[in-house]
């Protein structure tokens, strides 16, 4: 099965993983687990995709089609149960565009928009630089779980917030939302009619034995629910740039369209197009296999941790590729514990750039190759150890 997931030498294409990397470490071969991509190459029904476009030779303006929207009912339908009608969904170039533009259409500046850190170290500055403010709402951690400070948040409702900007599952931490956790949320959205925005861009990415559930579940209860959503991380197909939102209200959908039309905003290219339909009609074996490969990279990881650094704590990874880990034993915090391995040529993505109480902590995306990944856990373990020795 590791076969799909073998490494792909990304140096010298235009990978700005890589540029960073060689930004940091002067290591002749680094081997960067910091931005969610990966370094194996994307499905074959994908490549093939684009194979057969790249050869049709016209690559001319494009808007996207029937067979877009279809693909993206039937994989969500498929896969997480959602009836979304074809009028509910706007194509995106990218989620983070997307994002922006539903802030701008759908606040005032100077309002505040609630996240719950440690999250995506983008919604920070991305909120900032549409001229609204951010309302932290930390999650709150028992020994290494996760879980959302519902109170807190109640408290953001009650005193003006009407935006929540939801990761879902929640990239650095590893949860996967419950519906039970999801219904609370909503409800006190709805108390409050406050909009809920939800960046599901990591939800194929899941534990093989857990279940995603989309804030889409509760579109019947409640009609300020958005979806953000894309192949991208899901397929390795980030730099295509290929993205969707799903909002079933008509006003939320209109000023949305507002917002795109003034920015020129446009569809997905036309590569990006036959990228996600291909992945979504045909995509779900490799997306099986690849979240069996993640669950073993993460077992590789707490076996090497637990004998390099066993005081460790690593949050259960129940969605997304990113271990999230607590290196406050090595006597150093997530930056520099993350600045001390570059000499041995790993990057990670330190804890502290995804706001909240992280800075004990490093982010280690495991969407690489097994050999890969346990190259970067054996110079982890050679840092320890030299770190130990001191
Ligand atoms: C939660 C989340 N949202 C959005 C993005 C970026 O999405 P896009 O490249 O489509 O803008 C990322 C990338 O890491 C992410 O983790």
């Amino acid at each position: 099965m590791d076969d799909f997931f073998e490494t792909v030498d990304r140096k010298g294409s235009d990978s700005a993983k890589y540029k960073r990397a060689a930004a940091k470490s002067d290591h002749p071969d680094p081997i960067a687990l910091s931005v969610a991509d990966s370094d194996y190459e994307t499905a074959p029904v994908i490549k093939q995709a684009l194979r057969e476009r790249v050869g049709h030779g016209a690559f001319g303006y494009a808007g996207a089609g029937e067979r877009f929207f279809q693909a993206i009912r039937e994989w969500n339908a498929r896969r997480y149960g959602l009836e979304l009608e074809k009028s509910w969904i706007l194509p995106a170039p990218k989620v983070l565009t997307s994002i922006a533009a539903l802030v701008q259409a759908l606040s005032e500046p100077g309002e505040r928009i609630a996240i719950q850190t440690p999250v995506y170290h983008v919604f920070e500055p991305l909120i900032q630089s549409t001229g609204r403010k951010v309302a932290h709402n930390p999650l709150r951690i028992g020994d290494t779980r996760y879980e959302m400070d519902l109170k807190g948040l109640e408290a953001q409702l009650a005193s003006g917030v009407r935006i929540v900007l939801l990761c879902s599952p929640h990239n650095p931490v590893g949860r996967v939302w419950s519906e039970q956790e999801l219904s609370q949320l909503i409800t006190l959205c709805r108390t409050y009619g406050a909009t809920l925005l939800s960046d599901e861009i990591h939800a194929d990415i899941i534990h093989p034995d857990r279940r995603f559930v989309s804030a889409g579940a509760f579109f019947g209860e409640y009609s300020k629910i958005v979806l953000i959503n894309a192949p991208s991380k899901t397929f390795n197909i980030a730099g295509l740039q290929a993205a969707y939102v799903v909002a079933p209200d008509r006003h939320i959908r209109r000023r949305l369209k507002e917002a795109f039309q003034a920015m020129h905003i446009g569809a997905p290219n036309v590569l990006a197009l036959r990228a996600l339909e291909a992945a979504y009609e045909e995509g779900d074996g490799w997306v099986d296999a690849q979240n069996v490969h993640i669950q073993r990279q993460y077992e590789r990881l707490q076996a090497a941790f637990a004998d390099f650094l066993p005081a460790s704590k690593i949050a259960p990874l129940e969605g997304t590729y990113l271990a999230w880990v607590d290196v406050s034993s090595s006597g150093m915090d997530g930056a520099a514990f993350t600045e001390g391995l570059y000499p041995y040529g790993v990057v990670l993505s330190p804890g502290v750039q995804f706001g909240g109480r992280s800075q004990a902590y490093v982010r280690i995306a495991l969407s690489c190759s097994l050999s890969r990944l346990d190259e970067a856990l054996r110079r982890m373990g050679d840092f320890c150890r030299a770190q130990m020795k001191e």
